[in-house]
């Protein structure tokens, strides 16, 4: 195995019982990398940013120090919006990096508004987070009473405020523009873009920044130790570490910080270090290697490195960074089914694809596993599937405002596709449809995947 020895950076208190608390912080490296930062002019912390190459951890790694690049110049205030809501199902690495770690992220915070001159945080958490939202609010106070948050911060001229929001539950919001609009008291629904980048036209109408909380946690130390240093960790197409929430039938779920690159999907799922193999010993028959809405992978992707090139040329993403595994006693009906009825759920309803198309698979696939499917049912799988994500490509198209809508299409492609024999089990009837699939993943072993 080729497991890297690459020390953690952003989940290097997570050992500690309180790692949560200013004291501790403080004893392990605690806000240096923002007095490192406050030494130097802000368009210099932006560029020691660029040179780590740090990818938003959001799921759509966009590179943070471009993203902030792009506010237009002299338009002020501006804003930050951290990303907390995670809610994709498999997804909880934000969720333990906010209740081990709120002072990691909060310094993060910090630098990015020195660095891009933002005037005020929001802090978006999902309301379920109970001990996440707790931790933030402790740590906030506390880094208050010491002078990092407020007026001339450290006995510099740089100013900000950081407010704590709670969010009320809703998967969508996590869309950045919903939950801007979530953020300004309406109904949590994404915008268009264009012309709503949020970079551009975002809270209130000004330049924001949304940035995830682990891509934010990862500021402290890349100011502490330097852009280059993060930059020659990990591949080429993805730089410095990255938190896998590992879920499923694996021996110990969790979450493990690894190198970007080094690591490979075989390790994360097999070596005693993270997920400990399968559970009761039994074989792996899917797994999903980047949240609900990532096209699923299969044994013969199990040595792909875990870097977002090689990921998304085999035809799927890193998205969320959520690997949920399926051993070979696995109802993929069953499975597709419950991912499917998670998107319908949470389909905002703003535009008639997704909104009326998500409910129709869910109802198909409900249909067949009660045992009231017929044949068709499986060609109308696809054909619906086509109309929300015309092609059902990777990376997909989309007819909806958001990528929604296309998250859905993925789990039926995936489980219809290379295990059709088990849905024609349900139906009684072979699958006919004329629907072209173009996602290289999608299909019976039509991959090939280079050793590495
Ligand atoms: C349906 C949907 C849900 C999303 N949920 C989250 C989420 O929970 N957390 C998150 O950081 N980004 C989420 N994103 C991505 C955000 O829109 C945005 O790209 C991200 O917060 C930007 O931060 P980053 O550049 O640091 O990754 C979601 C996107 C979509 C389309
Ligand atoms: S794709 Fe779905 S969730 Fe996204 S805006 Fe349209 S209806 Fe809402």
């Amino acid at each position: 195995m080729t497991i890297t020895d690459a020390k953690p950076i952003v989940s290097t208190r997570w050992a500690l019982d309180d790692g949560h608390t200013l004291d501790r912080y403080l004893t392990t490296g605690g806000y240096e990398g923002l007095r490192a930062a406050l030494r130097r002019p802000p368009g210099q912390v932006v560029e020691e940013v660029k040179a780590a190459s740090l990818l938003g951890r959001g799921g759509a790694g966009f590179p943070a120090g471009v993203k902030w690049g792009f506010c237009p110049p002299g338009v002020f205030p501006r804003y930050l919006v951290v990303n907390g809501d995670e809610s994709e199902p498999g997804t909880y690495k934000d969720r333990i990096l906010m209740e081990r770690d709120p002072h990691q992220l909060i310094e993060g915070v910090l630098i990015a508004c020195y660095a891009v001159g933002l005037a005020q945080a929001f802090l978006y958490v999902r309301g379920e987070m109970a001990l996440a939202q707790e931790r933030i609010a402790t740590a906030l106070n506390e880094a208050y009473a010491a002078g990092y948050i407020g007026r001339n911060i450290l006995g510099s001229d740089f100013s900000v405020d950081v407010v704590l929001h709670w969010g009320a539950g809703a998967y969508i919001v996590g869309e950045e523009t919903a939950l801007i609009e979530s953020l300004e008291g309406s109904r949590g629904m994404p915008r268009l873009k264009p012309p709503y980048f949020p970079a551009a036209i975002g809270l209130y109408g000004q330049p924001t920044i949304v940035n995830n909380v682990e891509t934010l946690s990862n500021l402290p130390w890349i100011l502490s130790n330097g852009g280059a240093a993060f930059g020659a960790l990990g591949a080429e197409t993805s730089r410095g570490t990255r938190l896998f929430a590992v879920s499923g039938h694996v021996k110990k779920p969790g979450v493990f910080e690894v190198e970007f690159g080094v690591t490979t999907f075989r390790d994360l799922i097999e070596s005693q270090l993270y997920g400990g193999g399968i559970r009761g010993g039994k074989d792996l028959k899917a797994f999903i290697p980047g949240g609900a809405s990532a096209p699923w992978f299969y044994e013969e992707h199990l040595d792909l490195p875990l870097e977002a090139g090689a990921v998304g040329k085999a035809g799927s993403m890193l998205g969320s960074g959520a690997v949920v595994v399926m051993d070979s006693d696995t109802d993929v009906v069953k499975a597709c089914h419950r991912l499917v009825r998670f998107f319908s759920r949470e389909s905002c309803g703003k535009c008639t694809p997704c909104r009326e198309g998500t409910g129709w698979l869910e109802k198909i696939l409900r249909r067949i596993i009660e045992g009231q499917g017929r044949p068709s049912d499986l060609a109308m799988l696809l054909d619906v599937s086509d109309n929300i994500s015309p092609g059902i490509a990777w990376p997909p198209r989309q007819t909806t405002i958001c990528p929604l809508g296309p998250s859905a299409v993925s789990p039926i492609a995936s489980a219809l596709l290379r295990f059709r024999e088990e849905f024609e089990a349900y139906v009684g009837g072979a699958l006919e449809s004329s629907v072209e699939v173009r996602g290289a993943a999608y299909g019976p072993k039509r991959v090939e995947v280079a050793a590495t």
